[in-house]
């Protein structure tokens, strides 16, 4: 038995988990009219709902106890004074440190962090204003009207996302595009309508080694000197962020151009950073500025709110008790606004590559179920698509439903239309209809006997389904740089309780290294290396075919 299954919270918590799997929400709202006053947060911008979950005071009270067995506190004390909480890595996690009051020092390894920190934002803004006022140019003295972003995984998702989030936002001094994919179908589309005397490109890499971007950037500069005929064209149309400098100038990028990146500051957490140097360009500093402030009210939210009282704290805990107490294994992420289309994705990387392992910290095998896989879509697609599948299906898929009360683009009707899908999808996920209300409802139409007979049991929803609301008050750069840091805090919790090392990523690297070694094959007819069966004659087959 693990240390965890060993804490009384625990064992509380597998006994409630028996008793309350034959309890309905419903009767559990019967039974409670202050369910709603009980089980909600409200923050200024914000507001989270977690009332039709399968909880009620007692297990409530269990988990947040389950969080002070765990420490949660102290660990969060350990990650905001920049202890090395990423032990596989020996590594501090202070994206925290991006978005705090700079005045105030942070000692790292015996240097104030802080102060970087500061030094890189007032490089970034005066790099932004430069581009966006018109004064950085081209190789050929034209203003740069286009920017593309050269990155993968947290080098990509985040700045992405937030792009599209905020994009009613930006007043299009520059067109932001990004580039991921080493799939080359991708830059040669998002380059074919680009001036190559007008695009600024930011290769984004924390190691400045990862083969997609290393990739597409060298096609970038191939694209950019056919076009220039001047090798020395590249300095005055690409900018890095990187941690690794000497990488990134070798590829010709001056030393001023290139951005730091620190090793304190994880992939996925990183558009705090100048990783998110495409956000500002598209919206201005000033909004930038503004997505920080919201991440940081957030974390001054988490750091000072009663456990029982942080929206953090108790999404993590939810998470624990539906997946690892209840049986979840997945859950959705279903946003009703159009402006977080990414967040799903953006949220599979922060909490799977995260969370997602079976060794505690200390390397034992975890023997409990850790993190749901994450899944999603936005939330009116998904209804006509697989929301099916979440009313009916024998597997239970807790879901977080986020919308917002005002739209920042509101049409006459559209918005009303919306927000009473959100509002009724999480009231038939949690109630559902029986199969006496079924019959009653089919008589009541008219329906013989025989038509009742055959289709009641299709039409029973058993409902008893958990989600989690959260309402925004509208989408802008402070209410999405909480959200986002409210969903980070959530998933270091989650680690904390879990036992899980949070901020590695070792499970990425196997594949990673295999990729190289085919890739030899792959371009050299000479070249086979031993594989299994299967993938032996997979690149059989595709060597075959491409040279017929
Ligand atoms: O392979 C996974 C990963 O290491 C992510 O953790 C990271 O966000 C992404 O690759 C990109 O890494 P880099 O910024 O170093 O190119």
């Amino acid at each position: 038995m693990s240390k965890r299954q060993a804490l009384s919270s625990w064992r509380k918590l597998q006994t409630l988990a028996q008793t309350k799997k034959t309890q309905h929400m419903n009767d559990l709202f019967a039974e409670d009219n202050q369910r709603f006053k009980k089980f909600s947060i409200e923050l200024p911008s914000m507001l989270l709902d977690y009332s039709k979950n399968l909880i009620d005071s007692e297990t409530l009270t269990a988990l947040l106890q389950l969080a002070e067995q765990t420490q949660v506190c102290q660990w969060r004390e350990k990650m905001f004074r920049g202890d090395k909480i990423n032990q596989t890595e020996d590594r501090a996690v202070l994206h925290t440190a991006l978005r705090r009051d700079h005045q105030q020092p942070l000692i790292v390894d015996g240097e104030n962090i802080s102060e970087h920190v500061q030094a890189q934002l007032e490089k970034m803004e005066a790099f932004v204003n430069t581009v966006r006022e018109g004064h950085w140019l081209g190789y050929s003295g034209k203003r740069i009207t286009d920017i593309v972003n050269i990155g993968v995984g947290g080098s990509n998702l985040g700045p992405q996302m937030v792009t599209e989030g905020l994009k009613h936002y930006s007043d299009n001094s520059v067109n932001v595009h990004y580039v991921s994919n080493v799939d080359g179908a991708q830059i040669v589309e998002i380059l074919r309508p680009l001036d190559p005397e007008k695009v600024l490109f930011i290769v984004s890499s924390k190691t400045f080694t990862t083969t997609e971007t290393m990739t597409n950037a060298k096609t970038a500069i191939n694209w950019l000197t056919a076009a220039s005929f001047d090798q020395k064209s590249v300095a005055k149309h690409f900018v890095a962020v990187t941690a690794n400098k000497d990488n990134a100038m070798s590829f010709g990028i001056k030393a001023e151009n290139i951005f730091d990146m620190w090793d304190w500051v994880g992939g996925r957490f990183s558009l705090w950073s100048a990783i998110g140097l495409p956000i500002a360009l598209d919206l201005g500093f000033e909004q930038f500025k503004a997505l920080l402030a919201g991440a940081q009210a957030m974390d001054e939210h988490f750091l000072e709110a009663p456990l029982a009282e942080n929206m953090p704290v108790i999404m993590a805990l939810l998470s624990v008790w539906n997946t690892t107490f209840l049986g979840a294994q997945s859950q959705a992420i279903l946003p009703y606004d159009q402006t977080l289309h990414m967040l799903t994705a953006y949220l599979q990387q922060a909490e799977m590559e995260s969370n997602g392992k079976s060794v505690t910290w200390h390397g034992d095998e975890v023997d409990y179920a850790t993190v749901p896989s994450i899944w999603g879509e936005l939330g009116i697609n998904g209804q006509h698509a697989f929301y099916q599948y979440l009313h009916q299906s024998n597997n239970i898929v807790p879901a977080d439903f986020i919308g917002s009360v005002a739209s920042v683009t509101p049409v006459k009707g559209h918005h009303e239309t919306l927000m009473a899908n959100f509002f009724a999808q999480t009231q038939a996920l949690m109630s559902g209809v029986n199969e006496q209300q079924v019959r009653a409802d089919l008589k009541a139409k008219g329906r013989t006997a025989d038509y009742i007979d055959k289709v009641a049991p299709h039409k029973v929803h058993k409902g008893n389904r958990p989600t989690n609301t959260i309402l925004l008050n509208q989408i802008d750069p402070e209410t999405l740089g909480g959200l986002i840091a409210l969903y980070e805090q959530k998933i270091f919790v989650q680690g904390i309780v879990l036992q899980i090392c949070s901020f590695d990523q070792w499970g990425v690297e196997l594949g990673k290294g295999l990729a190289a070694s085919i890739q030899q094959e792959l371009e050299n007819a000479d070249c086979e290396n031993q594989h299994d069966s299967s993938t032996q004659n997979l690149i059989k087959y595709y060597k075959t075919h491409k040279s017929a």
